[in-house]
């Protein structure tokens, strides 16, 4: 009984020395599951007589020393999160670190513009691949090999014969035509085309385009015009003047171009627009009969047209920008400075 009453003693007293978690947790290992455990076995090894009241008080020891270990490491735990706020002060009302926006790059919300428009005209937005075979890009487009017309466009070729990266969106005319004819069609192709061309302040080797293709038993040059005439105004601006004149393109006869009052001197004339005061902005025409043909359409039944234009070299005209070259080098100096574009120019 006596060992009981000094092993209580010395155990509390060594308790409350105890400053941190570790050493709680070793007066734990040394008391609750060492000298107590063993306290309470020696029951066991006494004369039965001494047995019940030694065994009451060595139980009573065993659970009072363990209330007080649970006691004090939770007002241990208490302490140490006073020790670290106090150390460490933490300001939960200060206000976070702003994320930082993205924004759009421009080639992206000039498309955008452009989808808008032309989804308000009925037509709806087909994809179509950037990898192109030659026939796809050429030869059903009126343009077989050998053809001089090839070289309206410079070509990257890739070392499997036959493949290539499409010099503008038209190769999707094919595509969307296999596809849906003999249904109608109203639709614009968007994406990136590739040219092996000299980079100057004027001309990039990759950049997008976006090509128009209406097919129907009933589609005529008128609906072209009036298409194509929207569509600049409400690009470039209501009163923006737009003429169309006669060209030539190997996939549309008859074919034309459409030019706008330049942007800068908006026809006055300058150093831009060549003195001229126009700015050429698309090629278009109706679709040749070989094309039509190349599909699989009578050309004496069905008709359509189409029409290409570039991006980048409008928005460019359009911002100021005196190198097309920053479209896509990806410096954020630049990309930065074009938070949102309308859908029309000033
Ligand atoms: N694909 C032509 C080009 O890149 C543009 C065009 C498209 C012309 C459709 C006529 C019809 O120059």
């Amino acid at each position: 009984m006596s060992t009981l009453a000094s092993l209580e003693e010395r155990a509390l007293a060594e308790l409350r020395a105890c400053t941190e978690e570790a050493a709680l947790r070793a007066w734990k290992a040394r008391y609750l599951e060492g000298e107590v455990e063993q306290a309470v076995k020696k029951i066991s090894t006494l004369p039965p007589a001494e047995r019940p009241a030694y065994g009451k008080q060595a139980n009573e020891l065993k659970k009072k020393l363990k209330a007080e270990y649970e006691s004090a490491l939770a007002a241990e735990k208490e302490r140490a999160l006073a020790r670290s706020l106090a150390s460490a002060p933490l300001d939960v009302t200060l206000p976070g670190r702003p994320a930082r926006r993205g924004r759009l790059h421009i080639s992206t919300q000039t498309l955008r513009s452009i989808y808008a428009i032309f989804a308000d005209m009925g037509f709806q937005i087909y994809r179509s691949p950037e990898v192109e075979e030659d026939e796809t890009n050429f030869s059903l487009l009126n343009m077989p090999e050998h053809h001089p017309a090839r070289d309206m466009w410079d070509t990257f070729h890739t070392t499997t014969p036959g493949l290539l990266l499409r010099t503008h969106t038209s190769p999707g005319q094919i595509h969307v035509m296999r596809e849906l004819c003999p249904q109608p069609i109203r639709v614009i192709l968007p994406g990136m085309c590739y040219r092996y061309e000299a980079i100057t302040t004027r001309s990039e080797i990759m950049f997008h385009q976006v090509e128009g293709l209406a097919i129907g038993q009933h589609v005529t040059m008128a609906d072209l015009k009036g298409t194509l005439t929207a569509f600049a105004r409400r690009m470039f601006g209501d009163q923006r003047k737009v003429r169309i004149r006669s060209s030539y393109f190997p996939f549309t006869e008859p074919s034309a171009e459409v030019d706008i009052h330049c942007l800068l001197c908006k026809g006055a004339g300058c150093r831009v627009c060549k003195h001229s005061g126009w700015t050429v902005i698309l090629g278009c025409g109706m679709i040749h009969p070989n094309v039509l043909r190349a599909v699989k359409l009578d050309p004496g039944e069905y008709q359509g047209f189409a029409f290409g234009f570039g991006v980048e070299r409008p928005a460019l005209l359009r911002l100021g920008v005196d190198d097309m070259r920053l479209f896509f080098e990806n410096d954020l100096r630049f990309l930065n400075q074009f938070p949102s574009l309308s859908g029309a120019a000033a």
